[in-house]
């Protein structure tokens, strides 16, 4: 299984793609983990990126390619992989099918006018990297991580003022990626207004009916307790039972290794 997920800034990416692979047993790679960490490694790759990343602009194409085709090479994803933040141009998505390809690109749809909110919200755990939001999905104690009680921080390009320039960066560049998976036939839309629990409800679904033999495979969504905002849910997939528990905490780093930019399986 060879996924791409795509999507605005703060659509979810990263909280899903963490959920989806731990339970179909996928690496998950996210390109924005890739190149934070070799910023704060300081390497000279992590240098050049990071004047982009701080300003909302994204990285020039040979650095995220050769940092993507790094990985997809050296590392092993038995059952399959989740792209989470790449391809973010044409050029990107034509590059990715010279070493791998595609077989179903789910993106998640949100209003911009949501988003803002839900960057300005955004807390991280500085430990393991899992993913909160201070009103949608808070930890028990506050800014301390449910899972390992590791503090808890705001990235540098959450500020409403660089949110918009990411959001300019989508709509200029990364939509027409879109426009590119969708005349190969190789696309699905997700709303991803709804709860983070019943985004994952409908991802599954989009998945089982692609590859339905996995439905007696997927691992169960993980415990998770209640969060405040937590809708009830209504879908028939819901009442099937594909994911019924809510997701809370979870991460693109997950709690699946402490290694980052790259988990899973
Ligand atoms: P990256 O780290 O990938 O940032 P992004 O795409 O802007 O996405 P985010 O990480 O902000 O959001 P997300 O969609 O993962 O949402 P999350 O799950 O965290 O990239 C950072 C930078 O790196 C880029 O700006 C660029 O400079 C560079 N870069 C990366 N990839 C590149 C590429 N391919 N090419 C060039 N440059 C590249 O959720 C957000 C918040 O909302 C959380 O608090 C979460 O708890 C909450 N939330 C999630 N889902 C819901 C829900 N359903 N309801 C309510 N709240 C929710």
């Amino acid at each position: 299984m060879r996924l791409v997920l795509l999507g605005p800034p703060m659509a979810g990416k990263g909280t899903q793609a963490s959920i989806l692979a731990e339970r179909f047993g996928l690496l998950h790679i996210a390109m924005g983990d890739l190149l934070r960490d070799s910023v704060a490694a300081d390497t000279s790759l992590g240098r050049k990126a990071k004047k982009y990343m701080d300003a909302g602009a994204l990285v020039p194409d040979a650095i995220v390619i050769g940092l993507i085709e790094g990985k997809l090479k050296t590392t092993n994803s038995e059952k399959g992989f989740i792209l989470d933040g790449f391809p973010r141009t044409v050029a990107q998505a034509k590059q990715l099918e010279e070493f791998t390809d595609v077989d179903l690109v789910l993106c998640l749809e949100i209003a911009f006018n949501r988003l803002v909110e839900r960057a300005t919200g955004r807390r991280i755990c500085r430990s393991c990297g899992a993913v909160y939001h201070m009103k949608n999905n808070p930890p028990k104690k506050p800014n301390v991580c449910d899972r390992d009680q590791g503090k808890l921080y705001s990235r540098n390009d959450d500020n409403a003022k660089v949110v918009q320039e990411r959001l300019r960066a989508y709509e200029a560049q990364t939509r027409p990626v879109i426009n590119y998976y969708s005349s190969r036939e190789k696309l699905k839309f997700v709303d991803s207004d709804v709860s983070i629990e019943e985004v994952g409800n409908r991802l599954v679904n989009t998945i089982l009916d692609r590859w339905p033999h996995l439905e007696t495979e997927i691992k169960p969504a993980p415990e998770q307790e209640a969060a405040p905002s937590a809708e009830p849910l209504k879908t028939k997939e819901a009442r099937k039972g594909r994911g019924t528990r809510r997701q809370h905490g979870r991460g693109r780093r997950g709690n699946v290794g402490k290694s980052r930019g790259i988990r899973g399986s």
